[in-house]
């Protein structure tokens, strides 16, 4: 990954369009907690092998769930070659583009056989944090743990009305969504302002978002106990002086994810910009740090946020969705 290789690979993607380059990840973008943890919790000594959840697919292909929704991929750069790493309990797509050296790496990987001792470390690692290279049998394991899990957050949920709820995006495309947005704002691609906040720079249903906004739909379903489908999704990215008045949102908005994707200056964990609910048991307060998602009844549920302090930006997407049998208009 010297600085050659990242000029040359690069350069070949339209820096508008979103691509998450396994080959040359924005490193310092990924959640400095999320990557700490990453780093004790692999052991690549142990034999790994290519996931059978995961599809490489050449320029212009797209997996076969998606051949019917390419509405979703109009943000995509899908010139280069694309690992598509299938969450087995969500079903969402974790997508990673590779670059020469990372091809040429997956090109020697064999379905059912141990990826060979001569792969560089760096690249294995990369690999497996990516999903794309996992242990023996990790598809089962996961699944049995996922499901202990998910049945004590839906009654916590039921209860409550809010869950936080992490991993929703993998941190290597949640570092290519901050990238991303940094550069759509700065070239003027998203408009400041809407009837909220005059400090907020807002994009509604914007291209990129709706991918991942259908990709976590069925996590969102499994922690509602309910079947829900997207409706829209809204970027806001804050400017310090902006607040959040007290409000409850719309029909469309039945459950909502709140994610924090980014903030100024980079916070070591949570940021200094809380979300409040009030719920039955009183006003709680919600920190989030980057990656973490929030899940609540957003027509039940008021929330609000107090003044985003001098020199602080944060940027949240909102993901919303309603029933199944919701007949309303979607956006
Ligand atoms: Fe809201």
């Amino acid at each position: 990954m010297g600085a050659a290789s990242r000029q040359t690979y690069t350069a070949r993607l339209p820096p508008g369009q979103f691509h998450c380059l396994l080959d040359e990840l924005p490193l310092h973008l990924i959640p400095r907690r999320v990557f700490d943890l990453q780093h004790r919790r692999h052991d690549l000594s142990q034999p790994l092998f290519l996931n059978p959840q995961c599809r490489v697919l050449s320029a212009g292909q797209v997996p076969a769930e998606l051949e019917s929704h390419r509405e979703l991929l109009e943000g995509f750069s899908l010139q280069g070659t694309v690992a598509w790493v299938r969450d087995p309990a969500t079903g969402s797509l974790h997508p990673f583009w590779l670059g020469s050296r990372m091809q040429a790496a997956v090109a020697c990987l064999r379905p059912g056989k141990p990826a060979p001792a001569s792969l560089p470390h760096e690249l294995r690692y990369l690999l497996a944090e990516a999903g794309i290279l996992t242990p023996a049998e990790h598809g089962e394991r996961y699944l049995a743990e996922r499901s202990e899990i998910v049945s004590t957050r839906v009654r916590v949920f039921r209860e409550k009305g809010y869950l936080p709820l992490g991993n929703l995006i993998h941190p290597f495309n949640l570092a290519a969504l901050r990238r991303y947005y940094r550069y759509a704002i700065r070239r003027g691609a998203i408009r400041l302002g809407d009837e909220q906040s005059s400090r907020r720079y807002v994009a509604h249903n914007e291209k990129v978002a709706r991918f991942f906004h259908h990709q976590i739909a069925n996590a969102v379903s499994a922690i509602a106990g309910e079947a829900v489908k997207p409706s829209y999704v809204y970027l806001a990215s804050y400017l310090s002086g902006a607040e959040l008045k007290k409000h409850t949102d719309r029909q469309q908005c039945e459950f909502s994810v709140t994610l924090c994707l980014d903030f100024s200056p980079e916070p070591e964990l949570a940021t200094s910009w809380p979300i409040r609910l009030d719920t039955s048991e009183g006003t709680v307060t919600v920190y989030q740090a980057l990656g973490d998602g929030l899940v609540y009844r957003g027509t039940r549920v008021p929330h609000f946020r107090d003044v985003l302090g001098a020199g602080n930006t944060s940027t949240s997407i909102f993901f919303h969705y309603v029933s199944s049998d919701f007949s309303g208009p979607l956006d």
